[in-house]
């Protein structure tokens, strides 16, 4: 019989197809043996009144990043992967970010290096691409992908990282013939811009205004070219943190008439609302990000959407900034809305709220919640299936629930170091005790095990479909024919 280093007994197992009654052995860093009765091990973990998933992949968080406007991210690999893990996540894909004149290599060598020696779980990297030079598109972007950087995030917004929509073209076009997947950040930037100044101009600069110059029609607009671009290409998009209905709508049409859409939401857009913003003084810009928390119609849309296949992917868009001038705000009292630095904190809380709220309200199914959380983030960017599931020959990424524990939110009892969340004095039911990636307990009853560099860096293969959808021209453009 197999030795295993490590059992999970007793504990009901869930993937992404189905939950069920049995034990996990695990050696070697991998799960080798699934099955209704397993002998304990010398170390054996009993879950009895557990759910026994996999590890969550938070494939959407800012690590360490330098903002357009030079704010360097509150977390850096170390705080923020141990906040992560007790979040109950085993693998995070950050993005590595180029500024306008920085070479790709160079930003790819940096990041790696800083999380080399701190993340203490496991992590791969998306690129963030704001200027496709002829090197960065012909020599850079082709070697990453080779290197195992299957993915690259492009914005339509915000003015020293918006591509106009022929570098969107080109950008697809490459992520086509390279077998890289293109997320998007859809926001039509001029509209926010026109509507921003004339606010200032008026003297409008609290945190509120920054939703208001946000209109939902920006996103919506954005959206809706970003999915033209990627149909005249017949090449997938995922559209990213999805903020409201209008948007949702314009996703939601398009994969119905069969475009290759995939779409991502965020913690933010299911809890938090424009009001939320709306406090005394600067308050509101904890809990300012773009595109910004909406209404409750689109909440509820939000939701619909998770339930409807709109959405494949629920990230938190952990980007975390401190409210103060090393981040959200830059010129102390004087900030304006749109000095503040954009994001809100979630990497620890992006499944415990969605298991309290989703699974806990009836509103999801078990294996909708670890698809949405971890196999779908596998699938869609190359881990797959490696990460994202508990299968036989799996890494041995596991997070184990308690799914009665009742937690107070409270920044205090958190890991990050953004110094508050958007969500605190909330009561969620369900909470991860116990995490493990490749085989080492990470960390378990609220200590911590991993080391400062335990986590690896993961090479992803080509981006896989969620599921298999109609091409949405069978016979291919014909501008293809006679361009190539
Ligand atoms: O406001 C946000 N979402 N900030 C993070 C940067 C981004 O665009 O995802
Ligand atoms: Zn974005
Ligand atoms: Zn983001």
């Amino acid at each position: 019989m197999q030795e295993h280093d490590l059992t999970i007994r007793n504990g009901t197992i869930v993937t992404a197809a189905e939950a069920f009654r049995g034990d996990l052995g695990i050696a070697g860093g991998r799960v080798v043996a699934m099955a209704a009765r397993l002998q304990a091990s010398a170390r054996d973990i009993d879950a009895t009144g557990r759910l026994v998933m996999p590890g969550g992949i938070d494939s959407h968080c800012h690590v360490e990043q330098l903002s357009s406007t030079g704010v360097m991210c509150a977390d850096d690999f170390y705080s923020a992967t141990v906040s992560a893990a007790f979040g109950g996540n085993t693998t995070i894909i950050p993005f590595a970010c180029q500024h306008r004149g920085n070479s790709l290599l160079e930003v790819v060598k940096d990041y790696s290096e800083r999380a080399r020696t701190k993340a203490v779980i496991d992590y791969s990297f998306h690129l963030i691409v704001s200027d496709p030079t002829v090197e960065a598109m012909n020599e850079h972007l082709p070697q990453l992908i080779r290197r195992g950087m299957t993915s690259f995030k492009v914005y339509m917004t915000y003015d020293r990282l918006k591509l106009d929509d022929y570098q969107l073209l080109e950008v697809l076009s490459l992520a086509n013939r390279e077998g890289a997947l293109v997320m998007v950040h859809a926001e039509n930037n001029d509209m926010i811009r026109w509507i921003a100044k004339r606010l200032l101009d008026q003297g409008h600069k609290a945190p509120r205004f920054h939703v208001v110059s946000h209109d939902p029609v920006a996103e919506a607009e954005a959206a809706h070219r970003a999915i033209a671009i990627s149909r005249l290409l017949e090449v997938p998009i995922l559209i990213v943190h999805v903020s409201g209905i209008e948007a949702a709508r314009i996703i939601r049409a398009a994969q119905t008439l069969g475009a290759q859409v995939y779409a991502e939401t965020c913690p933010q857009y299911l809890f938090l609302t424009a009001a939320d913003v709306d406090l005394p003084g600067l308050e509101g810009a904890m809990f300012c990000c773009s595109p910004p928390p909406r209404d409750y119609a689109s909440q509820e849309a939000i939701w619909a959407g998770l339930t409807n296949g709109t959405f494949q992917l629920f990230s938190s868009d952990h980007a975390p900034y401190r409210f103060d001038e090393s981040g959200k705000l830059p010129r102390g009292s004087d900030t304006t809305f749109k000095e503040m630095a954009n994001g809100v904190p979630g990497i620890e809380l992006r499944m415990p709220l969605l298991f309290s709220e989703g699974v806990g309200k009836g509103r999801i199914g078990l294996s909708e919640f670890v698809a949405l959380t971890s196999t779908n983030h596998a699938r869609m960017y190359g881990l797959y299936p490696r990460k994202g599931t508990l299968a036989i020959g799996s890494d041995a990424d596991i997070a184990i629930w308690n799914p009665d524990a009742k937690v107070e939110i409270t920044w205090s009892k958190l890991h990050d170091n953004v110094g508050y969340t958007p969500y605190e004095g909330r009561t969620i039911t369900g909470w991860p005790e116990t995490v493990i990636n490749r085989g080492r307990i990470v960390l378990s009853s609220g200590t911590l095990h991993a080391a400062h560099g335990s986590g690896e860096f993961i090479p992803r293969g080509a981006p896989g479909p969620i599921e298999q959808r109609p091409a949405p021209t069978p016979d291919g453009r014909l501008f293809k024919s006679l361009i190539g």
